[in-house]
């Protein structure tokens, strides 16, 4: 497994196996790497020749009060997990590799990344545009593997493909899970026991709200309040948003049809969790 820090070796590499006629999948990831990631990289082991894994805690993506500094990070660890996994390059790069002097440039959208996640994280989505296009410069893969989990920043990575023209397959994989339910993030490693125990509630409101769903439930309003109720009734958990809207426009919707996005962001203490169900 080859690890570079390097944009011009790994580009050089990606094209080489590329000349070769040899198929690249990217797992783009900010490193910390758990069971999520693992079901992301098996994936693009199953269905490319190669495969890639960038590990890169973007500043960028990150606003002034956020968790950049204490975000956790351990290349020996997540080297391992790689190597294990059958990865065949992980891409690491400095933060100055990636940002050199006077750099200015930024990708970025309307609409999509206005609700939900953006809303409160108002610089997110331009960072995460703006690394992942720098990604899919640097190894010009074949597929890149996105987690359900992130479903706003799926949906802007799909529509920035088709809108920039990106020569890249977009995979979205389901989100995995601990045995009770919450879902698997590198955050969860900031829980005290307390609030671990309690972080079960955001999977479990959207349980509440699917049942209904099934049983005929077509009010989008009628939806977020089952979604509230069951979340307040948690006194760790504080809400930031509970929304239902479009998966394709990210726009709140009134009636659940078509592709929806049901996403929750809830602080449980003071890390912030989001969680989501995709009705196609
Ligand atoms: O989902 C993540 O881990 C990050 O947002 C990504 C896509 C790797 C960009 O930094």
């Amino acid at each position: 497994m080859i690890i570079s820090g390097s944009i011009k070796d790994t580009r050089a590499q990606v094209k080489e196996w590329k000349k070769q006629g040899l198929t690249v999948g990217l797992v783009p990831t900010m490193g910390y790497l758990h069971e999520g990631h693992k079901s992301l990289i098996e994936r693009a082991r199953k269905e490319n020749d190669r495969v890639c894994v960038s590990i890169f805690v973007n500043p960028m993506q990150f606003g002034p009060n956020e968790d950049l500094d204490s975000y956790p990070r351990d290349l020996e660890r997540d080297s391992k997990i790689c190597e294990d996994a059958g990865v065949d390059l992980i891409f690491h790069p400095e933060v100055s590799e990636m940002y050199g002097p006077n750099f200015c440039g930024f990708v970025d959208m309307h609409t999509l990344p206005e609700k939900l996640c953006g809303a409160s994280r108002p610089v997110h989505f331009r960072g995460v545009q703006t690394v992942v296009s720098k990604l899919f410069h640097i190894m010009p893969a074949d597929r890149a593997y996105f987690g359900q989990k992130d479903a706003q920043q799926l949906a802007i990575i799909r529509r920035m493909v088709i809108d920039l023209d990106f020569d890249i397959e977009i995979i979205g994989c389901p989100i995995i899970r601990e045995d009770d339910g919450l879902a698997k993030s590198s955050r969860n490693t900031y829980l005290s026991s307390d609030e671990r125990a309690q972080a079960v509630i955001l999977n479990e409101s959207l349980e509440e709200a699917m049942k209904a769903i099934e049983a005929g439930e077509k009010d989008a309003d009628k939806v977020k309040q089952i979604i509230t109720d069951k979340l307040n009734t948690c006194p760790l958990a504080k809400i930031d948003y509970v929304e239902v809207v479009s998966f394709d426009t990210i726009q709140p919707i009134e009636k659940i049809e078509g592709a929806v996005l049901i996403a929750i962001a809830v602080y449980i203490g003071t890390t912030r969790l989001i969680d989501n169900r995709i009705i196609m």
